[in-house]
C-alpha cells in the first residue's frame, strides 16, 4: 500500500475512534480537501462548526478559521494541525488600534470582517465574511455609521453594493492584492468568452473587470449553474481543484499563479494525520474573550 494511502486510512481509523469530523477551507490542498469530511467558505465552515456532534474538530485553514469554530463550540476539542498557519490580514489589525478607531467613532457599529483574531471581535459589534457581508451591512439602521475592519477591499465592494458609506480599515490581503485588472484582461483575451469570478478580496479594479464577485462558496454555487466552457476565477489557487471537482466538464483557469496563500497551504495529510494522534494544537480562548466575540459571531449567524 502506498503511503498516502496508509496515512489516509490511519486518519479514517483515529476518526472514527476521536468522534472527530475534519472541516476544510476551498484554498486547502487537494489531499486535504479530498480527505474532509466538508468543504467550504468561512460561513459554512463556521455554520458546521456550530452545528456538529462531533466531539473534536480537525480544522484544516488559518488560525482565525480554527478559533472561530472554538468561539462557537467552546465544549469541543478545536485542533488547528499546524500552529503556524495564519492569516497576514487578520494581523493587520490589533484590539488596541481598534479601541481607538472606537472612540473616534463613539456610536458607530463595528462590522468586523472573521479574518479577524477573537481579541478583535470582542471589541465588535457583529462579524461578517465574505458570503454575507452585505446582508450583515444591510442589516444595521441606516442612521447608525458603521466602522468595517479589517479588509479595505471587502468594504470597498460592500459600500458599492449597498450605497452605505463606512470607515474602513486600511486592511488587505496580500495574496488576493497580488491580482491586478491586466490579469483578468490577459486571461479574457487568451480565454475570448469566458465567464470571470473575482472574490471581494481583490482590488476594487479586479472586481469591476469581473462579472461575477463572489465568495469561495458563492463560486462553488455558480459554478454548479454556469454555462461558461471555460471560467477564469481571480482568487486564490487552491480553489481550482474545488471548482473542477464540482464540474469537471467547465475548464477553470487561474486569472494569476500568483495567488497562492502560503498558511493556507501549510496543512498536509501528516499534519492532519499527527493532529489525531497527538490531539496537540488546541484551540482556546479565556472566557472575557470568548464571551463578546461569540456574540459578535452568532449575531452574524442570525443575519445568516
Ligand atoms: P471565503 O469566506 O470566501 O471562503 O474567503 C475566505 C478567505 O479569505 C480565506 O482566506
Ligand atoms: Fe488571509 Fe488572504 Fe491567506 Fe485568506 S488568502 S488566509 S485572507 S492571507
Amino acid at each position: 500500500m502506498m503511503e498516502t494511502d496508509r496515512t489516509i486510512r490511519e486518519i479514517e481509523r483515529l476518526k472514527a475512534a476521536r468522534r472527530a469530523v475534519i472541516l476544510a477551507h476551498n484554498y486547502q490542498e487537494s489531499d486535504v480537501q479530498d480527505v474532509a469530511d466538508f468543504v467550504g467558505d468561512s460561513l459554512e465552515l463556521s455554520q458546521k462548526a456550530a452545528a456538529t456532534p462531533a466531539e473534536v474538530i480537525v480544522f484544516c485553514g488559518v488560525h482565525f478559521m480554527a478559533e472561530t469554530a472554538f468561539l462557537l463550540s467552546p465544549e469541543k476539542t478545536v485542533l488547528l494541525p499546524r500552529a503556524a498557519a495564519g492569516c497576514p490580514m487578520a494581523d493587520m489589525i490589533t484590539p488596541d488600534g481598534l479601541a481607538a478607531m472606537r472612540d473616534a467613532h463613539p456610536g458607530a457599529a463595528v462590522v468586523c470582517y472573521v479574518n479577524s483574531s477573537a481579541a478583535v471581535k470582542a471589541l465588535s459589534d457583529i462579524c461578517c465574511t465574505s458570503a454575507n457581508a452585505e446582508r450583515v451591512v444591510r442589516s444595521i439602521p441606516e442612521d447608525r455609521e458603521i466602522v468595517f475592519v479589517p479588509d479595505k477591499y471587502l468594504g470597498r465592494h460592500v459600500e458599492r453594493r449597498t450605497g452605505r458609506s463606512m470607515v474602513l480599515w486600511p486592511g488587505f490581503c496580500p495574496i488576493h492584492a497580488r491580482l491586478e485588472a491586466l490579469d483578468v484582461r490577459r486571461a479574457r483575451s487568451a480565454h475570448p468568452g469566458a465567464e470571470v469570478w473575482a472574490h471581494p478580496e481583490c482590488r476594487p479594479e479586479v472586481s469591476d473587470a469581473a462579472d461575477f464577485v463572489l465568495s469561495t462558496g458563492g463560486m462553488v454555487r455558480r459554478a454548479r449553474e454556469t454555462k461558461s466552457a471555460t471560467v477564469v476565477v481571480a482568487t486564490e489557487v487552491g480553489m481550482l481543484h474545488r471548482l473542477r471537482a464540482e464540474r469537471p466538464d467547465v475548464t477553470f483557469v487561474a486569472a494569476s499563479e500568483a495567488a497562492l496563500c502560503t498558511n493556507m497551504k501549510m496543512t498536509g495529510l501528516r499534519d492532519v494525520l499527527a493532529a489525531l494522534e497527538t490531539m496537540r494544537g488546541a484551540i482556546t480562548v479565556p472566557d472575557e474573550v470568548r464571551e463578546p466575540a461569540a456574540r459578535a459571531v452568532a449575531r452574524m449567524l442570525e443575519v445568516g
